[in-house]
């Protein structure tokens, strides 16, 4: 799989170019370490989800809206990108809410989500007006019930269901199995019971259901199957009581490959597959079709986004097991990544600054913060040769970087700049010294 956005070339020189920008251009601009982010890709990879689901759901004339998991990237302008691709976006605090307001993403299409929302944050989505408000606890119906009788209003709310598939790539991003903070289980009847109390609530207008049961997932019969529990759920549901249940959300986490030799789950497979899955299951039910939605954050953001970091210092070390590895390490780490040290996520990188005729050796990139476990890339073939001042770009970081970035060691979070047509504009502005030493209050 490739694993560099659309735009990434090497220009005769051999330097490595996104967005028609040359990476020494975008170094000397905007320094580094910077993140990259490829407009026109992150366009495309957000409109073909639009464009596959809605030909997939057409094709048995339902309807979906694809909302843009902001989780893994938002900024302001991102959300104005997805605002003009007709996406919708999902938020799951106050500050990506009002990130997104900025961004003019109209409120009735953005989703709140979150396990353990404060109360400012649903008074602040039920003034502004938004669209839904995923509940995941039978606390948060009761204070959100109170909250929109208190303020006059009714708040339209989807349940997160956890349906107990266990799917993704790591434990920590696997979100429907029973054992874990999210969501309703369906298995133990916690979901009926808040459909149940949803529906009764005058301050509720219960619109359906929701579940999301991991990320970075391969394996379209993970979807399949919570497709097909969720729906006998909303059946059974509106057998009961009656309800209408017009919405039906199955949530993200579509794979992408973060190195060469890795799968990525396509749009243009899994909604036809989930289009499908959805179809043997509602057509011997009968009955009107929900609206769906889906929430890929990942597969749009991520491989759209590089980090370009200069080298400081290699080393060589012996290995036990026989050979050496080469220590490339770069002026950033997991302060910007931290995928690598929380999942043991694995990343590709390349020397982007120049062509290099040495050897490929065994290499592992790492950062400058006070841990042995700041490795940004675990193991990758990069030239021997590799030495302070080259430019180094690690593809797929699109997603979960900035997002999930630290100020460990006062680092300075990078900025972030969008590229296109030979022209780059800042998304996120770098963090400075200033920024820092006005967050520490000084002593007398
Ligand atoms: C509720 C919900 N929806 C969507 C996503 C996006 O997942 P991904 O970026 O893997 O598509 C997440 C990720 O944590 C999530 O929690």
């Amino acid at each position: 799989m490739p694993v560099w956005s659309s735009s990434v070339t090497r220009g005769d020189d051999g330097v490595l170019a996104v967005g028609g920008m040359d990476v020494r251009t975008l170094a000397a601009e905007h320094g580094t370490p910077l993140y990259v982010v490829d407009e026109a890709d992150f366009r495309v990879r957000a409109a073909a989800f639009r464009d596959h689901f809605t030909a997939a759901f057409g094709r048995h004339r339902a309807k979906v809206d694809v909302f843009y998991a902001g989780k893994a990237f938002l900024a302001s302008q991102v959300a104005g990108w997805m605002r003009e691709e007709d996406l919708c976006l999902d938020v799951a605090s106050r500050g990506e809410l009002e990130i997104a307001l900025r961004g003019g993403m109209p409120p009735e299409r953005i989703g709140l989500h979150g396990n353990n929302k404060a109360e400012d944050e649903l008074r602040r989505a039920l003034s502004v007006g938004v669209g839904r408000i995923i509940v995941d606890s039978f606390t948060e119906i009761e204070v959100l019930d109170a909250l929109a009788r208190e303020m006059g209003v009714t708040a339209p709310v989807l349940v997160r269901v956890t349906t107990g598939v266990h799917a993704g790539g790591h434990e920590y991003i696997a979100t429907s199995h029973e054992d874990q903070k999210f969501g309703l289980s369906l298995a133990s009847g916690a979901a009926y019971d808040a459909m149940l109390a949803c529906h009764d609530a005058v301050g509720l207008n219960l619109l359906g259901i929701h579940t999301h049961i991991g990320s970075q997932i391969l394996s379209i019969d993970a979807f399949r199957e919570s497709a097909d529990r969720m729906l006998r759920l909303r059946a059974a549901f509106m057998a009961d009581t009656g309800a209408a249940l017009p919405e039906v959300d199955l949530g993200g986490g579509y794979a992408i490959a973060y190195t060469e030799d890795a799968e990525a789950l396509e749009p243009s497979v899994a909604a036809y597959e989930i289009a499908d899955a959805v179809a043997s299951v509602m057509d011997p039910i009968g009955g009107e079709w929900p609206r769906f939605s889906i929430e890929p954050g990942r597969a749009i953001a991520g491989p759209a986004g590089l980090t370009v970091y200069t080298v400081g210092v290699t080393k060589d070390v012996k290995l036990d097991e026989g050979g050496s590895r080469q220590y490339v390490a770069v002026d950033g780490g997991m302060s910007d990544n931290p995928r690598t040290i929380m999942y043991g996520a694995e990343y590709h990188a390349e020397v982007a600054s120049r062509v290099s005729d040495a050897p490929l050796t065994l290499s592992r990139v790492v950062g400058k913060h006070c841990e042995s476990g700041d490795i940004i890339v675990r193991d990758v073939q990069l030239p021997e040769d590799t030495r302070r001042g080259d430019l180094l770009a690690v593809a797929a970081t699109g997603a979960y970087g900035r997002s999930m970035a630290s100020t460990y060691n006062a680092a300075l979070r990078p900025a972030v700049v969008a590229v296109r047509d030979g022209a780059s504009k800042v998304l996120v502005r770098r963090d400075t010294l200033e920024d820092l030493l006005s967050w520490d209050v000084a002593g007398d």
